[in-house]
């Protein structure tokens, strides 16, 4: 998959893959990031890249033109390249939305910095405008390194035989058991027995338990759109009981 990257600041998209799973995979073929610099495409001697709004007001504009050239370039390489604007107007990224990017062999990431970017580029190139939370960033460039990481590791083969996406937090709704390594005790902790047990079928049901028990308490609204077996619903209905039961025996509660 390729990635393209159109920023003012290229060198904050080369460090991130220096190391680590994305650096094996940019090495072995899994994935290509080019960061593209929209200074090299803008005109003049300056090579003036923002102005001032029209109608007033503070700040800067990222110009039309430097972007549209940078976006045009890409395009003659790979005319069928799905274009996404960062920026906090964008749909919510989530793991829903990075594995409905894997549909796409080539993303171009448009990097937003000042104000934002003139309309024109939204109305003429975006197909797609993404945010990676409610909150106002410098720049879109993290948020664009945020959706390379979050959509490589799920291309079969990026993350290698080390560990698998499909057990990930967040890949059936649920959030992730707990994970333990030597050594078994560890300053006076202890690793819960059943995991030495060697019991398969014990183990995966102590998994499961624990990652509806952590969801239930830490994320509940997860709950409503994760898939949901019957033994899972089980399950719950005797968490459910059991902190009720709990929660009884402590006058005051409303529960
Ligand atoms: N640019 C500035 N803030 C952003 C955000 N939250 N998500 C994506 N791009 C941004």
């Amino acid at each position: 998959m390729n990635f393209i990257i159109l920023t003012l600041f290229p060198d904050m998209i080369s460090s991130m893959f220096g190391n680590g799973v994305l650096k094996r995979a940019v090495d072995n073929g899994g994935i290509a990031v080019t960061p593209v610099n929209i200074r090299d495409f803008a005109e003049g001697k300056h090579r003036i890249t923002d102005d001032r709004p029209y109608g007033g007001g503070c700040g800067m504009v990222m110009k039309p033109e430097p972007i549209t050239a940078a976006i045009r370039s890409a395009k003659k390489e790979f005319p069928e390249a799905y274009t996404i604007l960062l920026t906090p107007q964008g749909r919510i990224f989530n793991q829903k939305v990075a594995r409905d990017l894997l549909q796409h062999k080539t993303l171009i990431l448009i990097c937003g910095r000042y104000e934002g970017v003139d309309e024109r580029i939204r109305e003429e190139w975006v197909n797609d405008e993404v945010s990676i939370g409610d909150y106002i960033l410098t720049g879109g460039e993290p948020a664009a390194l945020v959706i390379v990481d979050a959509v490589s590791r799920l291309i079969p083969g990026v993350l290698g035989g080390e560990s698998s996406a499909e057990e990930d937090s967040f890949s059936d709704g649920l959030l992730e058991y707990p994970h333990y390594t030597r050594p078994r005790s560890f300053e006076g902790a202890e690793v819960p027995n059943i995991l030495l047990s060697g019991d398969h079928e014990k183990i995966r049901q102590w998994r499961r338990k624990s990652s509806l028990m952590r969801t239930l308490l830490k994320r509940p609204e997860l709950l409503e759109s994760s898939s949901l077996s019957a033994e899972d619903i089980e399950l719950l209905e005797e968490l459910d009981l059991r902190i009720k039961k709990v929660l009884q025996k402590y006058p005051g509660n409303d529960m």
